[in-house]
């Protein structure tokens, strides 16, 4: 277990207090989130039925990391490879850890650097083309499928479901394609519950009062990424010890609460007219964490026209596309980066080592670096890059991350559910509810011919068509 008493998550707020001061509207918001606070760890208040998440990883973890584990063992005995099928909550959590924990070229060495069994995903889109690419690789492993889903009806898992058991049911037979399915869903109602009932599918449960984007300590993340073979036991460790830091009675300041404080800044920014919030990741193995952060406050915040966008970045990367916006677009961005203290690889197979800047003398204009690790040079960069946004307007915040560990991922995407969960009560809004994304659907079920959708289908196949008219067509050459 890493020592996590010598080493510390911290939010440096300087560089945006510098643009804005912030003093005063913090002084003013923290009543609000020390009630938020309360209120999460009572259950009480706007969303208390889908609170069940805050003291999840206390009660329960501990526990499905066990069943987790032993039905991951089982998996693992009769297959190399698992494709997770699911969406949004459902699916984002397990991929970021996933990715940020895994040997980024693993690809190019499956031997030596490869998890087994590997993570394979799906559901996750409606594209032709990457479910198909799927299907293309499959018969290189002896793969299982494990459906994710709460609601159990997911149109776009559902219908990845339906494609990948039919190849199973082709390759296996019915019967030892059935021992290869496996579910994770609420204990009571749905389809996917009935369907697992029905073919005998183990199932795991996602609790009734976690909502998707805030379930990835339950099952939904947990078997998964116990079956890649990541240390799980960290991963909890890291969220419990977030939580008992965060809700501690005693701990309500700005300065020893970071989770309460970032809450604070986001809704102090946004109340100065910054609607949007970049997350700025400096490794490209944080990009799935930075999806993932995106949904939770993306979907939690944004409610009756209200709510900062979560957008998203990679530096230095994205500093040669988007480094122009950020220095002189429209004044209405902030950023908050994550800075990992020491960038060493944990993942499987990886050398731990610092990368050396070598060979003086080849007249690149480069010697004065000669003999720098990466990660110095990463660390004036991320100051140098803090100091020029804030120079040009940009409040910034510079999030303090130890190392890309099971534990400290752990740690961090608690901090930020909390920050997520209080930072929208205390604007007052209810951040566990996602009624808007049920408009696209209802289009798409009307479009698709849905049973009892008839009439609405005709109205909107009239507005599709009217809107043909104004269309552009470019010229094509005959080919
Ligand atoms: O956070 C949420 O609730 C959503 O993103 C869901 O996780 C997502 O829509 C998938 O839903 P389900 O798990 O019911 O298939």
């Amino acid at each position: 277990m890493p020592a996590a008493d010598s080493k510390r998550i911290a939010l440096d707020w300087t560089k945006a207090h510098d643009v804005v001061p912030l003093e005063r509207h913090l002084h003013d918001s923290m009543p609000h989130l020390v009630a938020a606070k309360k209120a999460l760890a009572n259950g009480s208040g706007k969303g208390s039925d889908f609170m069940g998440w805050v003291h999840f990883v206390e009660d329960h973890a501990p526990r499905v990391v066990n069943d987790a584990k032993n039905l991951a063992q089982r998996i693992a005995s009769h297959s190399d490879a698992l494709v997770v099928i699911g969406i949004g909550g459902s699916l984002l959590g397990t991929k970021a850890v996933y990715e940020a924990l895994t040997h980024s070229f693993a690809m190019a060495n499956p031997n030596q650097f490869q998890r087994r069994p590997v993570l394979l995903w799906a559901g996750h889109h409606v594209a032709t083309d990457e479910l198909s690419e799927l299907l293309d690789v499959l018969d290189q492993y002896s793969p299982s499928l494990l459906v994710v889903s709460k609601s159990g009806t997911t149109t776009e898992p559902a219908l990845a479901f339906r494609v990948l058991k039919q190849y199973l049911d082709d390759r296996f037979g019915a019967r030892e394609s059935a021992s290869r399915i496996f579910a994770i869903t609420d204990p009571e109602s749905g389809t996917l519950l009935k369907l697992s009932q029905t073919h005998g599918y183990p199932t795991m449960q996602i609790p009734r009062n976690v909502g998707g984007r805030y379930s990835i300590f339950t099952a939904v993340g947990l078997l998964p990424l116990a079956v890649a073979g990541i240390d799980v036991n960290e991963f909890v460790e890291g969220a419990r010890q977030a939580r008992a830091d965060t809700i501690n009675e005693k701990n309500e300041s700005l300065e020893t609460n970071p989770a309460l404080c970032y809450a604070a800044i986001r809704n102090s920014l946004y109340k100065e007219g910054y609607k949007v919030e970049s997350l700025c990741h400096w490794t490209p193995k944080l990009r799935g964490i930075a999806e993932w952060w995106k949904q939770l406050f993306g979907e939690s915040d944004a409610k009756g026209n209200t709510g900062l966008f979560p957008a998203s970045v990679q530096f230095t990367t994205d500093l040669h596309s988007m480094g122009q916006y950020f220095q002189e677009g429209e004044r209405h961005l902030f950023a908050t980066h994550i800075r990992v203290l020491d960038e060493s690889s944990l993942s499987r197979g990886a050398q731990k080592r610092k990368v050396r800047i070598p060979q003086p003398g080849l007249a690149d204009g480069f010697d004065y670096l000669t003999g720098h690790n990466l990660e110095q040079i990463q660390s004036e960069a991320i100051l140098g890059t803090s100091l020029a946004h804030a120079d040009g307007g940009v409040p910034t915040l510079i999030w303090d991350i130890p190392e890309i560990s099971a534990f400290w991922m752990g740690y961090w995407l608690y901090l930020n559910m909390f920050a997520c969960g209080a930072g929208g009560l205390a604007r007052g809004v209810n951040p566990f509810d996602q009624p808007g994304v049920e408009a696209y659907k209802v289009n798409m079920f009307a479009l698709l011919g849905k049973p009892d959708m008839a009439e609405q289908s005709v109205q909107i196949r009239a507005r599709l068509e009217r809107g043909q008219r104004l269309r552009s067509i470019g010229l094509t050459q005959n080919r």
